[in-house]
């Protein structure tokens, strides 16, 4: 399985803050968005990247995060001229996929949670096998979001994007996972009303095969996403809050490589060592002690 990270779009609703700079590269606390994002499809032991943005953005991305041999990794990239739509993210990645399964993740999603990594590997696992393994996160309001609607046995029974009505409470997080058919089928799309190939009626594409699996997020899990200056805001004080009470990192994708066995003791600690200045260089240096 291949990973994609959506980090393109205007980010409107982000200005000024977002005028000159992509809203994935802005700080989450102490790493720059897309670290998230990243960590998580690294968390699903996805070694192959590509990171789709636009043309004043990704030159900086690919200056962050360079060929990913560092983390023992590879990335890509690509240029999404127009965000028209999240399931274009396929068609833009066809020749990387070259018929491979994927993962898709945008750029602005965060997740944490104990029990996170078994079940990205089981989504994984359920993907290959063939279909779509998507989530549902119970939400307050969930009108802003994909919603996912279930009958009594959890079999699903409807998804829509941002309802007026939702039918359920259960959100649908930006992260989604499909067999090797998700080109063919995005390819197949056409656009919204709003002029967007949209993410969920590629799901429905699935729904309607009967090939379409959701697992829930409990209570105690977080997903936040940062669209605006208050989620922006919560979501550094979220990592802030974990980082300073544990001293464990969120999201760190050194350590993550290290740990997944892609980067040695010497490689983690040249990177600390680079980075030897900050807390979180000294953080990749004290691992190895650990
Ligand atoms: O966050 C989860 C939600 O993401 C899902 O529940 C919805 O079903 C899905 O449509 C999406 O809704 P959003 O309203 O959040 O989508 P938005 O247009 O804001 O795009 C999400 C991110 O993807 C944003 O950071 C910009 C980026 N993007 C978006 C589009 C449309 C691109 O890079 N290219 C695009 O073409």
């Amino acid at each position: 399985m291949k990973g994609i990270i959506l980090a393109g779009g205007s980010a409107t609703r982000l200005y000024p803050l977002s005028k000159a700079l992509s809203k994935q590269m802005m700080p989450v606390y102490d790493k720059p968005m897309i670290y998230y994002p990243l960590s998580t499809l690294m968390l699903a032991g996805i070694k192959e990247v590509l990171i789709i943005s636009t043309p004043r953005d990704l030159p900086m991305f690919e200056e962050l995060l360079g060929t990913g041999e560092m983390l023992g990794m590879s990335f890509q990239y690509q240029v999404q001229e127009i965000p028209n739509g999240l399931a274009q993210a396929f068609v833009l990645g066809a020749d990387f996929l070259a018929g491979d399964s994927a993962c898709l993740i945008l750029g602005d999603n965060l997740f944490y949670g104990q029990g996170f990594t078994p079940m990205l590997h089981q989504a994984v696992r359920r993907c290959n096998a063939g279909g779509a393994s998507i989530f549902g996160y119970f939400v307050k309001d969930p009108r802003a979001y994909g919603v996912v609607d279930f009958d009594e046995d959890g079999k699903v029974l409807s998804i829509e994007e941002k309802p007026t009505n939702p039918k359920s409470h259960y959100a649908v997080p930006g992260l989604y996972f499909y067999d090797a058919t998700v080109v063919e089928k995005a390819k197949s799309l056409k656009p919204s009303l709003r002029g967007e190939y949209e993410i969920t009626d590629l799901n429905k594409l699935y729904l309607a095969d009967g090939k379409l699996n959701v697992e829930l997020f409990g209570r105690g899990f977080a997903w936040l996403d940062t669209g605006n200056c208050d989620s922006l805001l919560e979501a550094s004080n979220f990592v802030a809050t974990i980082q300073n009470r544990q001293g464990f990192y969120v999201s760190c994708i050194e350590e993550i490589a290290w740990r997944n066995g892609w980067i040695s003791s010497e490689q983690l600690k040249e990177l600390g060592m680079a980075q030897s200045k900050t807390a979180y260089g000294q953080y990749l240096i004290d691992l190895i002690q650990s």
